[in-house]
Parts: structure tokens; C-alpha cells; sequence
């Protein structure tokens, strides 16, 4: 019999019915049993006698069944089937579900993010996050509709491209065919999307995916979606109208609210003056608690800003000490031209750059852009560029700009943002199907990970760990790893110190700055682990087992020597030097200072705790008995 979905059982009273799902509940009252089955569209009761022996909980069932009314003392107004249940005639098990590692009920917040995202597909079975997916199918679904309407095309950009410099760092990706070069991911479609304009595409979008390397944070993620835009021919207030008429047009297709039916539109300095910040929230009390969204556009910004010394991207983009507040690309406002083209009264150029803001999220930044190669030479020679450093980075741009470019601008709005905010979350991960933790590994799987040696000779690059050999290579690689990151250190040769007493006693350091690092030997996978405790400490070998989900046992020395060409006592905290796991107990970073043998026994390093962790990578976690 065809399946029916479980909210349609309701439109089929006294009939028969075959349906499939999970159990979500089990229940045996004597003889009868009660089983609430869960399928994408609902949940239903189901009640049979002497039936379901061998079931538990989230097991994958088909039930064939009679759609009973329930009487109306038994209506259950909680249940969208509530006044049905179906009476089970056969039921047969396809699929047994063990017990679970994390419950499928309930909102989920309170469960640990790593358990969360380690079994991702059992989060994903909750209600909460199932909804958010939906919304984000449709958010995703009524923009393409509102751009496609409107006589857009929606055209795809390449993933493995060349540098944009959109002001993150990058992720690269090595090239087989071309060893020691490198792709890079695109931070955005920027460029492409401004040439689609020379190539006469006039109206463009793109749901596109864009992967920068940034600090993670609750509203940033290393992967985002941009509801990528771009049009020729229209002003800055032409741009922002469509998007205004489109954001509110999708809005209305959702049970979600606006403060004002238009968009106020701040000046950059008057939200700083007011709100102290480019991004605000102009809700007041009442409209935040019942969830109005206030979205609210910034413009006329800066184009430039001096150089932020202490991030290393801006100082490397503006070696004049200038560099640009949002995007190179922009159009400084027509009064300011003269200026901008002759590099004068920088910090006062106004630029046509515009942001759209909602409830203290930056949820869409874009430009009307310069598309004369005059101008852009000028804002990259504002920032310090030779001609030689302009030609090279943005050549195309400019050969481009002379083979007739129309006037054009755009903009990009955050789908992640808008879903956590059409959703009421509170973070992007609440957002996405398959999102990365703080630490930026991967749901599920484990990435990122290592490589085969011989996949590095294919693409011809190497890592720091590939060239260890023996201790003397383990310290000039701590060595350099730790200069590449500027991290400050003391680097001192001494005796011989085994133990962490002698370490101590010698460097003059308390055995509690001490690091300890244990390698261990996974029992059944026979992988090694790296342990790191502070030196008066003691492993505790069950939080470790807890953690790598296997048996552990310390490594045998002999082992060590042979595979990693250390001795115990010389042992490094860096497990990512010898590609393998590498955890730090957390009473690591009580201490301001780490101090470790790096490699030998007679040469040391001592350097602030949260360096230490930073440039070794790995879990941190509590590995010690008290
Ligand atoms: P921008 O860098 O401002 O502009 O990005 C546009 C919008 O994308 C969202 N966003 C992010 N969301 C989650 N995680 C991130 N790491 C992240 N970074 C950005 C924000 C932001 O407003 N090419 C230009 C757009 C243009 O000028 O047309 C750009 O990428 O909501």
C-alpha cells in the first residue's frame, strides 16, 4: 500500500493506512502498547496489542493501520493528529536504532556542542532545528523568486579562484597540476560578479557561497552564504530601493514582524555619535520581546581608515597606512572625486557604500563602484600601492574597466544572519545543517586532517612536521612555527633534565608552569594521542579514554624513538608537529607561562600559556586526577 504521510491520516478516518517514521516514544500499559510515530510531516499515536516487542526508541518502523477518531474524552489538543490514533494491524521494523548518544527531544541547548555536532544527524532530528532548515529552504526559495521576478539572473562563480581580498585572510587550496601554487577559495563573488557587469549580464544574483579564515564568533562562521547581487545602471538609491522592496516582500511571506515600513537611513557618523557603533539595535524592550525584526541602512561612510596596526590583514592591504573601510571596488560620493583621484583629504572622502542592519547584526554591506580604471588605480595608490602591486593584483580589473564597463553596484545580504534572525536564534550554527565548532573542526567527520606523504609530493608542498626527523629538527620547527606567529619565547640550552623536578629546578621555573607531555597508544586503533598536563600532575588516563572513544595505554619509548625519533623527557606539548591529536589539560592555561623541553632533553622554551596552545593547536579539557 502507498504511504501515507502522517498529518494526511486525519483526512482519512475509519480507513487503512500504511505509515513510516521513527519512534519517538514507546509504551507498554499490559498487553497494549503505545508507539508516537514521527515522520517529516508529524507525529501520530499508534496503538496495538501484544505488538512492538523489539522496540526502542527513534527505530525506523512501517506501520499498516486502521485511522480510528478517538473518543472525545481522549483528544489530545497538544498533537496536530490529537483526535486520531490508528490502530496498528501489522507493523514491521526497518531500521533498529541502538540506544541514542544525545536526545532527539526537546530544544537541544542545553546538550553539549561537540555531542551536538558529532552526531549532527540525530540534532537535526528535533523539532527546532527542522523548522530552521525548512525556514532557510524558503528564506533561500522567496529571494531567488523576488530576484527572479524581477528579471535577474541567477549565475554561478567559481569556488577555486585567485585572491579577493575582501579583507580576510583566506583558505587556499594546493594545485596537482601546478606544484607549490595555490587556488584560493573566494572570500566572495566580488569580482566576478562586477565583470558579469562588463559582460553585460546587467542584473545578477547568486546564492553563493563564500569561506573566509576569520576569528569564529556567534554572527561569523568560516563559510557563509550571501544573497550576492549585483545591477548596471542604477544609483545608489535605485539599489537601495530594490533591495528595500525585496527584503520586505520576502518578509511578508513569514510570520514575522517590522518595526517601521520603511527603512530609516543613518549616516555613518550620526550612528557612531548615537549608538556608538556602525551596527545597532533599535528595538525597544517591548518590540524585542516579541520579536520584531528593525532593519535600518548606514551610509555615507568613509572610504578609508587608517590602518589598524594590531591585524595583520589591514597592515598588509594599507601600506600607506590607509586602507579602505569596506570594499576597494566602492565609488567615492561624486563631490569627493577630485580628492580621491588626487589622493588628498583622505580620511574625509565620503565613499557610496551602504550597509543594511537589523537588530545589531550587519546583515548586508554593498557599493555602488568605481568603474573607471582611473578610479580604482587611484584607492589602490591611496593605500600605498606601486603600479607594479596594482597592475598584478588588480590588472583584469582595470583592462576591464577600458573595454566598456557600464556604471554598476550591488551588495551581498547574509542568508545565515537573516535565517538566525527570521528563526530567533541566537548563533549561525542554529542555522546551518552541518556547521563547525569554535575551534573550526567539522560536524560529524573529521576534518580538517592530514594528508598522505605521498599526496604532498603530488602537490608539491610539504608541512613543518614532514621535515622532523629527530629532536634537533623538533625544535627548529617549534622554533619557526612560533616566529611565523610572532609569539615571544625564551629558548635556553642546558643539562640534561628528564624529569619535570630537574626541568624546574633548572630553568627556574615552578613545576606548575611546567608542561608535561604524554604521548599514549590507543588500544584498539593502536593511534597515538598527545597529552599535555602541568609537570605536578597526573594523568588521568579515564577523561582521556572518555574523549578519544577507545582504551589508552602509554606509548613504549622504544616506539616513540623509532616512529618519531624522540625521547621521553624530550617529548614537545605539539602534537600537530607530529600529526597526532594533541589535548591540553585546561589547569595548562592557570598558569600565565608554559615551560618545555622542545625536542631534546637539554633545550628548552618558555612562553605564555595561551601562545602555547594556540601555535600547538588541539582539545582543551580536564585530563588530570585531582
Ligand atoms: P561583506 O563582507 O560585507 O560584503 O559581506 C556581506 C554580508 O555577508 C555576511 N557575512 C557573514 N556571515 C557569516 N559569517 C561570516 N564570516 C560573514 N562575513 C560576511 C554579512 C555581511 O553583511 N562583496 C561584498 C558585498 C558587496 O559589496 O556587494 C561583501 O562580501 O551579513
Amino acid at each position: 500500500m502507498e504511504r501515507t504521510l502522517i498529518k494526511d491520516t486525519l483526512e482519512k478516518i475509519d480507513q487503512e493506512v500504511t505509515i513510516k517514521g521513527w519512534v519517538e516514544n514507546y509504551r507498554l500499559m499490559g498487553k497494549v502498547a503505545f508507539v508516537t510515530l514521527r515522520d517529516r510531516s508529524g507525529i501520530v499515536q499508534c496503538v496495538g496489542v501484544k505488538m512492538f516487542k523489539d522496540i526502542t526508541n527513534e527505530t525506523v518502523i512501517e506501520v499498516k493501520g486502521k485511522v480510528n477518531a478517538r473518543p472525545e474524552n481522549q483528544i489530545n489538543p497538544d498533537m496536530i493528529t490529537g483526535t486520531i490514533e490508528i490502530e496498528v494491524l501489522e507493523y514491521k521494523v526497518l531500521n533498529k536504532a541502538n540506544p541514542l548518544p544525545i536526545p532527539v527531544i526537546g530544544d537541544g541547548y542545553d546538550i553539549k556542542e561537540e555531542a551536538r555536532l558529532k552526531f549532527r544527524y540525530l540534532d537535526l532530528r528535533r523539532e527546532r532545528m527542522r523548522k530552521v532548515l525548512k525556514l532557510r529552504s524558503k528564506l533561500a526559495f522567496e529571494f531567488r523568486n523576488a530576484f527572479l521576478n524581477r528579471g535577474f539572473t541567477e549565475v554561478e562563480t567559481p569556488m577555486l579562484t585567485a585572491s579577493t581580498k575582501e579583507g580576510s585572510r583566506d583558505f587556499v587550496v594546493p594545485s596537482r597540476l601546478n606544484p607549490g601554487k595555490f587556488y584560493a577559495l573566494p572570500q566572495s563573488p566580488q569580482q566576478y560578479k562586477q565583470l558579469l557587469m562588463t559582460a553585460g549580464v546587467e542584473n545578477y544574483f547568486q546564492l553563493a557561497r563564500c569561506i573566509r579564515d576569520e576569528d569564529l564568533r556567534a554572527d561569523r562562521g568560516f563559510e557563509h552564504t550571501q544573497i550576492d547581487v549585483e545591477t548596471s545602471f542604477r544609483t545608489q538609491e535605485e539599489i537601495m530601493q530594490l533591495i528595500e522592496s525585496i527584503v520586505k516582500e520576502v518578509a511578508a511571506k513569514f510570520d514575522v514582524k517590522l518595526t517601521t515600513t520603511d527603512f530609516p537611513r543613518i549616516p555613518y557618523d550620526q550612528a557612531i555619535e548615537k549608538y556608538g557603533a556602525d551596527k545597532f539595535d533599535m528595538r525597544t524592550e517591548e518590540q524585542k520581546k516579541n520579536g520584531e525584526l528593525a532593519f535600518a541602512w548606514v551610509h555615507k561612510f568613509p572610504f578609508f581608515k587608517k590602518v589598524d596596526s594590531d591585524d595583520k590583514a589591514e597592515v598588509r592591504d594599507g601600506k600607506s597606512g590607509w586602507t579602505f573601510t569596506h570594499n576597494p571596488f566602492s565609488m567615492p560620493n561624486e563631490e569627493y572625486l577630485e580628492w580621491h583621484l588626487n589622493g588628498e583629504n583622505i580620511g574625509d572622502i565620503v565613499s557610496q557604500q551602504y550597509d543594511l542592519v537589523c537588530n545589531g547584526y550587519e546583515v548586508g554591506g554593498g557599493s555602488v563602484r568605481a568603474h573607471k580604471a582611473e578610479i580604482l588605480r587611484a584607492t589602490y595608490k591611496i593605500m600605498g600601492y606601486s603600479d607594479s602591486e596594482i597592475e598584478s593584483g588588480v590588472g583584469h580589473m582595470l583592462k576591464a574597466f577600458d573595454l566598456g564597463t557600464p556604471p554598476h553596484g550591488g551588495i551581498a545580504l547574509g542568508l545565515d544572519r537573516l535565517v538566525m534572525l527570521f528563526a530567533g536564534e541566537e548563533s549561525l550554527k542554529e542555522t546551518i545543517a552541518f556547521p563547525m565548532t569554535y575551534g573550526g573542526k567539522t560536524s560529524v567527520m573529521e576534518g580538517p586532517g592530514t594528508i598522505s606523504k605521498e599526496q604532498m609530493n603530488e602537490l608539491g608542498i610539504k608541512t613543518l612536521a614532514s621535515d622532523i626527523n629527530d629532536g634537533k629538527d623538533m625544535v627548529k620547527a617549534i622554533k619557526s612555527l612560533l616566529d611565523a606567529k610572532e609569539f615571544q619565547y625564551e629558548y635556553s640550552v642546558h643539562e640534561e633534565t628528564p624529569t619535570s623536578e630537574d626541568s624546574a629546578r633548572v630553568r627556574g621555573t615552578k613545576e606548575s608552569e611546567e608542561v608535561k607531555a604524554i604521548i599514549l597508544k590507543g588500544k584498539k586503533s593502536e593511534k597515538n594521542y598527545i597529552v599535555n598536563i602541568p609537570g605536578n600532575m597526573r594523568i588521568d588516563f579515564k577523561a582521556v579514554e572518555e574523549i578519544v572513544g577507545e582504551k589508552v595505554e602509554m606509548e613504549k619509548p622504544e616506539v616513540i624513538k623509532e616512529r618519531y625519533g624522540l625521547i621521553i623527557g624530550g617529548v614537545p606539548p605539539f602534537g600537530n608537529l607530529l600529526d597526532i591529536p594533541n589535548y591540553f589539560d585546561e589547569k595548562v592555561t592557570v598558569e600565565e607561562r608554559s615551560a618545555f623541553n622542545c625536542g631534546l632533553r637539554t633545550e628548552s622554551i618558555v612562553m605564555k600559556s595561551n601562545q602555547l596552545i594556540d601555535a600547538a593547536g588541539g582539545i582543551v579539557g580536564n585530563f588530570i586526577k585531582d
